[in-house]
């Protein structure tokens, strides 16, 4: 088929409505554009063929809308909604991590075609790794991606207090997600692995563990379900075998940690005599969350003392507190 030939089924398939054969019809010519080499151009096709795509699974949207649930004793929200815009590109992961991420993006955008040959996409992810990430920030994007709200579950929200509450909160937080499609994240997850000291917590957050994937295995919305969590050693296998993808989240090597400064350093002027490499060595173990804050405080300092500039100074002087202040951190931790 020549190119003016895709372009003309393209057209026929709009007049036609056949949403699949659209799709279908542009991403055979968004390939054609790959092969040719032609990455930008090919990007940008996605990017506003993702965007289509989603208007068609917005239509979906709102059944009914359902009030958002809250506890019964306290009365304080169980859950928020989010909107978010952001894009793939300000997530600095590792190909592999982040070609799993768009894995759950396209098979979610092929759902019918999927569902045809009786195959589902990943509902339930489950985000594991080190604290500062990116774990919070890929449920964000992928609900931008995709353009559908987040949906943010606190897991301490949902334990209550009071026994007996804790598996009704669940329920109605399910019920609620259940009637649309969103994106939901249960946040902070490792509740799950703390006080496992306290007999009677620990009694208590495993009963709730257990009503927890009992509603995940019968869940039957159409939401991508992700749980994240930085203690995933606490976690039991009972809870791996639930989720239909793990990913996990590593501290930035040295060549992720210079995007990072690039990335995040993006809003200010810079010296040319800047060095980025120097500054990835010098700060090792430091997460994206930690470099962000680094960054930030360097700006910070160029702006309130009314220079233009970025220098590496600043830089310099931001890892050397921050460094400090871990130090500072660890020896707390050990007199405790
Ligand atoms: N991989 C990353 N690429 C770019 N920015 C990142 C990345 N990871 C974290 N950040 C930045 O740091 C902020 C905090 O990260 P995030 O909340 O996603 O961490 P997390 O993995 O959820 O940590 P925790 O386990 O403590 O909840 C993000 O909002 C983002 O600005
Ligand atoms: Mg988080």
């Amino acid at each position: 088929m020549t190119n003016s030939e895709l372009i003309k089924q393209l057209f026929l398939s709009f007049n036609n409505k056949d949403n699949e054969a659209f799709i279908q019809t542009a991403r055979e010519y968004i390939e054609r554009e790959k092969r040719k080499k032609h990455t930008i151009v090919a990007k940008e096709l996605e990017k506003a063929l993702y965007q289509s795509a989603c208007v068609s699974n917005n239509a979906k949207r709102f059944k009914q809308s359902l009030p958002i649930p809250r506890d019964t004793e306290k009365g304080f929200p169980l859950l928020e909604i989010q909107h978010f815009e952001q894009d793939f590109d300000s997530l600095i992961l590792s190909s592999y991590t982040k070609d799993q991420l768009e894995r759950i993006v396209r098979e979610f955008k092929d759902a019918d075609i999927l569902a045809t040959y009786n195959l589902s996409y990943k509902k339930k992810i489950l985000l594991c790794g080190d604290p500062g990430t990116g774990k919070t920030f890929s449920a964000q994007i992928i609900s931008s991606m995709l353009n559908i709200p987040l949906v943010y579950i606190r897991f301490d929200a949902i334990i209550s207090s009071y026994l007996g509450e804790t598996a009704g909160n669940l329920r109605k937080v399910f019920d609620f997600i259940e009637n649309d499609t969103w994106i939901v994240l249960f946040d902070e997850f490792d509740i799950i692995g703390k006080n496992r000291d306290d007999a009677y917590e620990h009694g208590e957050i495993k009963r709730v563990v257990n009503n927890f994937l009992q509603m995940l295995d019968n869940f039957k919305g159409d939401s991508i379900l992700f749980a994240a969590t930085n203690h995933q050693n606490m976690l039991d296998s009972a809870i791996w075998r639930r989720f239909d993808a793990v990913i996990d989240y590593v501290l930035p090597d040295e060549e992720a940690r210079k995007k990072l400064f690039e990335r995040f350093l993006r809003p200010i002027k810079r010296d040319k005599k800047i060095n980025l490499s120097k500054a990835a060595i010098t700060s090792q173990g430091l997460s994206p969350a930690d470099i962000k804050m680094v960054t930030e405080e360097a700006m910070k300092s160029v702006i309130i003392d009314a220079r233009n500039i970025l220098e590496m100074g600043d830089l310099e002087t931001a890892i050397e507190q921050f460094i400090r202040r871990e130090k500072i951190k660890k020896n707390g931790q050990r007199d405790e």
